[in-house]
C-alpha cells in the first residue's frame, strides 16, 4: 500500500462508532521519510475541525518543544493512537482503539522510523506496555517491535503541570543525542 492509498482508506474509515461524531479524520502530519514519529492520544476538538494532530494548545506547545531541539513538524511526522475525537473528548473505548490500531501500524510500516516518541502515558501504555509508568520511565529508550521508543509527559500534562517541564527539556536532549546518533537526514 502506498501513502496515498493508506491516506485514503483511512479517511473513509466506518470500523467503529466514532466515524458517526467525527468532522474529519486526522490521519496525520508530516514527513513521510521522517526518521522520527511522535504518537499522540486522539484528536481533541481543534483537530478534529482541522483535520491535523496537535493544533490546539498542546500543539503550540509541541511546536515549542520541537523547536527547542532545532526540529518542526515538516521534519518530522506525527500521528495518534486514535485518528477520530471522541465524542465530549472521552477516552476512546478498547474496541474503537483495537478498530484502529491497524492505521497506526500501517504508517509505521511505510514510514519504517528510526524512533519513536509517544506523547503521554496513555499513548505509552498503549504502544510500550500496559503497565508503563510515566513518572519513572519518561525519557527511557526501549526497543519495541526493533524500532527505539521512548516516552515524554503529554504536552497537555506540562500545561497542566509545569513542574514537570524539567525533566522534560532533559528529555527533549535525551531525544536529541538520539537523532544525532542514529539518524541520517534529520539533522
Ligand atoms: N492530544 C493528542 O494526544 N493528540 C492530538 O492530536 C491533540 C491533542
Amino acid at each position: 500500500m502506498t501513502w496515498e492509498e493508506l491516506e485514503r482508506s483511512c479517511k473513509q474509515c466506518e470500523k467503529c462508532r466514532l466515524c458517526e461524531t467525527r468532522t474529519n479524520v486526522v490521519f496525520g502530519v508530516g514527513a513521510r521519510d521522517a526518521e522520527v514519529l511522535f504518537i499522540g492520544e486522539g484528536p481533541g476538538e481543534q483537530e478534529d475541525l482541522r483535520g491535523e494532530p496537535f493544533v490546539g494548545r498542546a500543539g503550540q506547545l509541541l511546536d515549542e518543544m520541537l523547536e527547542l531541539i532545532d526540529l518542526d513538524r515538516s521534519r518530522v511526522y506525527i500521528a495518534n493512537m486514535v485518528k477520530c475525537r471522541p465524542p465530549k473528548n472521552r477516552d476512546p473505548q478498547n474496541d474503537e482503539q483495537d478498530a484502529c490500531a491497524p492505521w497506526l501500524r500501517e504508517q509505521i510500516a511505510l514510514l519504517r522510523p528510526r524512533l519513536i516518541v509517544c506523547l503521554g502515558r496513555i499513548a505509552a501504555m498503549r504502544f510500550i506496555r500496559p503497565d508503563f509508568k510515566i513518572s519513572r520511565e519518561h525519557g527511557q529508550w526501549t526497543i519495541k517491535d526493533g524500532i527505539m521508543t521512548m516516552a515524554l509527559y503529554h504536552p497537555a500534562a506540562l500545561l497542566r503541570d509545569p513542574r514537570l517541564r524539567p525533566d522534560t527539556f532533559v528529555d527533549l536532549k535525551t531525544l536529541q543525542k538520539a537523532i544525532r546518533d542514529y539518524c541520517t537526514h534529520t539533522y
